[in-house]
């Protein structure tokens, strides 16, 4: 073993195909439905929305689809990212596991999430649209955005729930700075906002509530269209240049993961990760373990319901078969802003709950107690989403210790925490609530399912 602590690729080992789990899940995947008539959804149903190119990999079951050149000439700009041997992390838990990580906070929005921003200001670019809209939670996915419409001369309109825009306003700076217009959400612009604010004047919105917002605008206007930053097929196969690095970096360093974790939001950055990890898993090549980490708040895979159920909360989007807490359900404020969703991604649901993945869920104290552990040690702040990921590093690695057992763990650190100043500062000064989401708001939460049936 090499006394190594990084691991990067050339400049040239960008990948030049994005791996599609599609054609690969152990059962075939469900459809999205219709919520009216109940019958699969057809492309054409999404095309208000989105430009064919993104509709058609949507329903892609081709494996790789080719990166096109321009947004591989912008994924040169912090592609390929690192992956690190977390060393010092290591010592400082006295454990035998050897922990590497693969890292995203260093692209120029601070996460993963403009691996799939650009491919959409791409797509929308070459269909003739001129502006995009869409929500953001924790601001990374907005300024991703913001970043990836600059850059391809497109306008863009971002929904920031509530409860960040008031804990963030640096964020909302940032994505004003390459020339974005952030409208706090619910907001009084749109219909679905309205009957929101009707509702709770002070509601501190969610990741649906702006999902609706954002949709609702674009459906009104042929030139603009809507993005969104997860839980789709062809978002989570644009994140997939994150573990396909991540294979030829593992090997270089001479390992097989026998564990690979990350957070859960949407599910974009962890399929991002481990689809192509998955690949080898699902094929019999890989004995490893796959943990899905979120909040003990917002705990859809662990304590949510395998159903049909709409992406927003104002109920315009298809039905999607997915991990859900009720589309009206809103989380409590925590920092994990971008965690914050009632859904997850309808293949990393069905991963789940086919056994291939475990699902693992904290809380607020929790999450930070690991991220001050990590960042003391090696010298990262992480964002409070990824957080969530190296609470589980570290229960693996103190269980390693306590079992004498040497083990390799890998896992996403999928932002850096550099707004997310406020969050630290109230964790350290004993400040953080804890929230656990309580059965009766879970019970709540899940009544408002639509009562559709879903085979299996
Ligand atoms: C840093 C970071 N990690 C994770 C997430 C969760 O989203 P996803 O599950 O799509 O990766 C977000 C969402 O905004 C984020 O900003």
């Amino acid at each position: 073993m090499s006394d190594r602590i990084v691991f990067n690729l050339a400049p040239d080992d960008i990948p030049t195909a994005w791996y599609n789990i599609m054609p690969d899940l152990p059962v075939p995947p469900l459809p999205p439905l219709h919520p009216g008539t109940g019958e699969p959804v057809t492309p054409d149903l999404l095309a208000p929305l989105f430009p064919e190119s993104l509709i058609m990999q949507e329903v892609s079951t081709d494996r790789w689809i080719d990166i096109p050149g321009p947004v591989i000439d912008i994924y040169r700009l912090w592609r390929p990212s690192p992956m690190y041997r977390a060393r010092r992390l290591e010592q400082a838990l006295q454990t035998p596991a050897r922990i590497y990580f693969k890292y995203e906070g260093g692209s120029p929005a601070g996460s993963h999430k403009p691996n799939t921003a650009v491919a959409q200001a791409y797509y929308n670019k070459e269909a003739g649209i001129k502006r995009l809209t869409t929500e953001t939670g924790a601001g990374q996915w907005g300024s991703a955005l913001s970043m990836a419409c600059q850059f391809f001369g497109l306008d863009c309109l971002v929904f920031m729930v509530r409860a960040s825009f008031d804990q963030k306003p640096y964020r909302r700076i940032f994505m004003e700075t390459f020339g974005a217009e952030v409208r706090p959400s619910p907001s009084s612009t749109t219909e679905s906002g309205k009957k929101i604010l009707e509702g709770d004047p002070n509601s501190t919105g969610s990741l649906g509530i702006a999902i609706s917002e954002a949709s609702e605008v674009a459906a009104q206007d042929p030139t603009t269209n809507y993005t969104l930053g997860s839980v789709l097929n062809h978002v989570l196969l644009h994140q997939t240049v994150i573990g396909l690095e991540a294979k030829k970096q593992i090997e270089m360093a001479g390992e097989q993961p026998d564990v690979i974790i990350g957070c859960v939001g949407g599910g974009s950055n962890y399929a991002g990760f481990s689809y192509p990890f998955m690949a080898d898993r699902l094929a019999g090549n890989l004995n490893a373990r796959f943990v899905a980490c979120e909040p003990a708040a917002c705990p859809t895979l662990t304590r949510g319901k395998f159903a049909y159920d709409f992406a927003d909360t104002g109920e315009t989007t298809p039905l999607f078969p997915m991990y859900t807490l009720g589309h009206t359900f809103i989380p409590a404020p925590v920092h994990a802003g971008g965690l914050r969703y009632h859904g997850d991604a309808p293949s990393l649901s069905l991963l789940v709950r086919e056994g291939h993945m475990e699902a693992k869920a904290f809380t607020q104290n929790q999450i930070f107690d690991a991220a001050v552990q990590f960042a003391r040690a090696q010298g990262i702040v992480p964002a409070p989403e990824p957080a969530h990921a190296i609470r589980q590093v570290i229960d693996e690695a103190v269980e390693a210790r306590e079992a004498g057992q040497e083990k390799v763990i890998l896992f996403n650190l999928c932002g850096h925490g550099h707004f997310d100043m406020q969050a630290y500062d109230d964790y350290l000064n004993g400040r953080l609530p804890e929230f656990e989401l309580s059965e009766d708001a879970l019970t709540d939460g899940l009544a408002h399912v639509p009562p559709v049936p879903v085979p299996g």
